[in-house]
């Protein structure tokens, strides 16, 4: 993992990733610091360039170097389980290592989350607080998945500027300014990006989350994940560079930064003659003098005739010609033995059998009940609404990109204690 926290930097300058090894060579070239001759370097790997640490200039920026102790600090305060039973610490080791797979930088090192089953939570502080407002917010960090991901979160999260933060305390509970980057468990796949606003009327912070967000990659090479706001409220997120999401944060994100200006007045209610119906029953329409309501829905069909293959004189049942008295059957005890009946097979073939009867028929002088037809009720007032009133709750804040200053940036992993252990590289 690399961070790059940039108010005011371009964005494209700070992509340096083990996958684009050629990207990466270009930008570190361009920074007057080319990499050492790969051939002299890498006897395994002859192509592999050598890593060389970007002299780029951000607000934060971490490669992972020797020296990343002095910023990373584990958490080992307990997690806040918000009142259940369970109760974790954050005792997972962390270490800078270079990828185990898909290395494409000799001596390029990322931050691994190394302890099976358990929960892991660090911390860096920034060298002086980062105050975005007025200018572009640039969040960039690559993220490799290097065992695959069943469950868990590689999202960071920028911790709100504390001067009592104490990085050993740091939780899951923590204030934070923004948080970024991908979250998967099970089908539920997203990058997130939610901010914290600030109420100004309350002073309280209200999660703001983006509707539709992009669905995070999970492969074993490394992704690079960008956020960008601008002072215009508008952000775009880019995975490897490619913009998979671009809006506002004005309007793409829930709840909704400003609330609405009008609101439905509680105190409004229904007035009981309120007419609801759109339409009635004619009340000067009268029932025709012919209309007969008593007239049958089905009449007997007088014109029917008998069909000609009709056998009158044939029952439709007959006794089993094949069934016989058994022999233990008892006349005295248990009575006269009756075959069982069948079907006449002489009626298979013909319309029908036994006394026949004219079939009933639709009748076309059937009318039913009558009713009056429906006309526009005159007295009809609409769909009731109550009256709006001014929200009483509302502000406008115009430029909700102007982020609090944030003070660190952490990274928790605590998720994938129920699977299958991820030494991450993030
Ligand atoms: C917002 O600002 C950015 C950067 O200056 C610009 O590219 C973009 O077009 C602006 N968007 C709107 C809607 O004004």
């Amino acid at each position: 993992m690399r961070f790059n926290f940039a108010a005011g930097a371009v964005a494209t300058a700070l992509l340096v990733g083990n996958v684009y090894a050629d990207e990466a060579q270009k930008v570190l070239a361009d920074e007057g610091s080319s990499p050492a001759d790969p051939k002299a370097s890498s006897p395994v790997t002859p192509d592999m360039p050598t890593f060389t640490p970007t002299k780029l200039k951000a607000p934060f920026l971490e490669q992972f170097t020797d020296d990343w102790e002095k910023r990373w600090k584990p958490s080992h305060a307990k997690k806040d389980t918000k009142g259940s039973e369970e109760e974790w610490t954050y005792n997972g080791e962390w270490s800078v290592e270079e990828p185990i797979v898909y290395k494409g930088m000799e001596g390029d090192k990322g931050l691994v989350v190394k302890t099976a089953a358990a929960h892991h939570a660090i911390s860096a502080k920034f060298p002086k607080k980062i105050d975005p407002k007025g200018k572009t917010l640039v969040v960039q960090y690559e993220v490799k998945l290097q065992n695959g991901l069943e469950c868990g979160g590689a999202y960071l999260k920028l911790l709100r500027d504390n001067k009592a933060l104490h990085q050993e305390e740091f939780t899951n509970a923590s204030p934070y300014v923004i948080m970024f980057g991908p979250d998967k468990c099970g089908h539920t796949n997203k990058v997130h990006f939610i901010f914290n606003h600030k109420n100004p009327k309350t002073g309280e912070y209200e999660e703001k989350h983006l509707n539709a967000a992009p669905t995070a990659r999970i492969v074993k090479t490394t992704e690079l994940y960008t956020l960008i706001v601008h002072p215009n409220n508008t952000f775009i997120i880019q995975q490897n560079g490619e913009e998979v999401k671009t809006g506002s944060l004005l309007e793409d994100f829930t709840p909704t930064v400003n609330p609405p200006a009008e609101i439905d007045d509680p105190k409004d209610t229904k007035p009981d003659d309120w007419v609801d119906e759109s339409r009635i029953a004619d009340p000067e329409a009268k029932k025709p003098e012919d209309w007969d309501e008593d007239a049958p829905f089905e009449i007997v069909d007088e014109e029917a005739t008998m069909p000609e293959d009709w056998l009158v004189d044939e029952p439709l049942t007959i006794p089993d010609p094949e069934a016989q008295k058994p022999e233990d059957w008892d006349d005295e005890e248990d009575g006269d033995w009756i075959p069982p009946t069948v079907p006449n097979p002489k009626c298979d073939d013909v319309s029908g059998c036994g006394p026949w009867t004219k079939p009933m028929k639709k009748n076309p002088d059937y009318k039913g009940k009558w009713s009056a037809p429906l006309i526009d009720n005159p007295a009809y007032k609409g769909v009731w609404a109550p009256r709006k009133i001014k929200n009483p709750d509302y502000f406008e804040d115009k430029t909700p990109a102007n982020f609090e200053p944030m003070g660190a940036v952490s990274h928790i992993s605590s998720r994938n204690r129920k699977f299958s252990f991820n030494t991450n590289y993030i």
